[in-house]
């Protein structure tokens, strides 16, 4: 696996040319370069297009038995090389040790699930043995679409990959991706796991590229389903060009977590602060507002500002950090100007408030009260270590708080209460509400999404299998 530092992956072959231009892959705690790929053309985009849909044509004959045993073969693969791919991880996405283990375990569980999913994957039976139907049998089969345009963004990218690619190997899609410029490789290492497995020259195509084209991409008519996991503002805008394709887009949120005021709430703040924290905050479910209970709340703010302390915070190698850096300058400073923004509109910084160090991209654990939905911190999604904490005078206003959002993802409420959390299952607006946990939980074949702005579609290896087919109906 040499070629993943320096080359583009485009119809089989590695690519060390494209534009002239170049997209420096920096190691995000060091500041050192790691790698330096090129940005691909429209010619070697039009390239892959012709090859992802000539691979079509081979991969969509292929039985379920043989996309499972292709995919089994990848699975053995990239846990052969495990720690090759965590060590990329931490370079390239700045993530924590401890973080990146999971995230190769958890792509070596969605590519299992895959596996699985190929073999039990169908259609249902639709009953018509009546009335003009009668004597009728009718079921739905599941044929794949075609090629899979997959834009996958910097916090998770081996496993945000593998949600998009596994499902389409499952049911005989092709794919090309435009992968995060600033964490490609992972994805471009996993390529070259296919190539040696066997796939067919076209079956996954990897070009890091600039908008133009991408745009080329998400436009083409040969391309059937665009998957896009990213900022909410560059998702919409290329559904608004994308023509009649399928669409799934896993967008941005400013996720909540709700304490009831029966909660024992010294036995959350560890989880609570990992949830706001971890990865400095750069997951899209990450925990970012915090509405507690007034009867609670003094009780809960001390203890999470401890929990908060103890969190080590510096070097992404080191086993013990779960706060590491943020992914560029760029962000660093617009997080902290997001922080400024606030304390000028009247807002408390309770802890941290800094950037910790300049030279490894570190902002402190950041924890803010009195804010307010004019305020970004708040009604935006940070996508770094900052944590608004917040009063509610009941939990039905906590409910209103957190659905004061143009975001929908997840939200974990606490409570020891089945009528508060069964009234809070039936008024949140989001694609998922998860009891006694932070919405950061997941779990790789859950269905996973957003409403409002937050998104469209859903991920998750079934749900995402069946986006990328059409059930065709079949009557004899
Ligand atoms: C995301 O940040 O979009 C995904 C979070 C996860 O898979 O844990």
């Amino acid at each position: 696996m040499k070629n993943y530092q320096s080359n583009n992956y485009i119809a089989g072959k590695w690519e060390p040319k494209g534009t002239g231009e170049f997209q420096v892959i920096l190691d995000k705690y060091q500041g050192t370069e790691i790698g330096k790929i090129p940005q691909a053309s429209e010619e070697q985009m039009e390239a892959a297009i012709v090859a992802a849909n000539e691979a079509f044509e081979i991969t969509k004959k292929w039985s379920a038995g043989k996309r499972a045993e292709m995919m089994q073969k990848l699975y053995d693969k990239l846990k052969e090389r495990k720690d090759e791919f965590i060590n990329i991880i931490i370079n390239e996405g700045g993530k924590p040790r401890s973080y990146a283990t999971n995230e190769v375990d958890r792509s070596l569980t969605t590519l299992r699930l895959a596996v699985e999913e190929a073999t039990r994957f169908g259609g249902e039976v639709v009953p018509m043995d009546w009335g003009a139907g009668e004597g009728k049998t009718a079921f739905t089969k599941r044929f794949p679409i075609g090629v899979i345009a997959c834009i996958t963004p910097f916090n998770f990218p081996l496993n945000l990959v593998m949600h998009k690619v596994a499902p389409a190997l499952a049911t005989g899609c092709t794919t090309i991706i435009k992968p995060a410029p600033q964490a490609p490789m992972s994805c471009l290492a996993f390529a070259a796991l296919m190539e040696e497995v066997g796939y067919p020259a076209g079956a996954i195509n990897v070009l890091v590229c600039d908008i133009p084209v991408a745009e080329k991409l998400v436009k083409d008519e040969r391309v059937a389903k665009l998957s896009f996991t990213g900022s909410d503002k560059v998702g919409w805008y290329l559904k608004s060009i994308c023509g009649k394709k399928k669409v799934t887009l896993e967008l941005g949120g400013n996720a909540s977590v709700i304490v009831d005021e029966d909660v024992n709430v010294e036995s959350i703040t560890d989880l609570v602060a990992k949830g706001a924290y971890l990865y400095a905050g750069q997951i899209c479910i990450s925990t970012q507002r915090i509405f507690v209970h007034a009867k609670v709340f003094d009780r809960f703010q001390s203890a999470f500002i401890a929990s908060i302390q103890k969190l080590k915070v510096g070097d992404a190698q080191d086993n013990e950090v779960l706060v590491g850096p943020v992914i560029d300058k760029g962000h660093l400073n617009r997080i902290n100007d997001w922080v400024q923004e606030a304390k000028q509109k009247g807002a408390q910084v309770i802890l941290g408030g800094a950037v910790l160090s300049e030279q490894h991209n570190l902002y402190e654990p950041t924890l803010i009260t009195n804010s307010n939905s004019s305020m970004k911190v708040a009604a935006e999604e940070v996508f770094g270590p900052v944590a608004v904490l917040e009063k509610a005078n009941s939990f039905e206003e906590a409910i209103k708080m957190t659905n004061d959002s143009k975001y929908g993802l997840q939200v974990g409420v606490f409570t020891n209460s089945l009528k508060n959390f069964k009234y809070a299952t039936e008024e949140l607006e989001v694609g998922g509400v998860i009891m006694n946990n932070i919405p950061g939980f997941r779990i790789d074949h859950m269905p996973y999404g957003g409403v409002k702005d937050s998104g469209l579609g859903r991920e998750g290896i079934k749900y995402a299998m069946e986006e990328m087919t059409e059930g065709r109906l079949i009557v004899y």
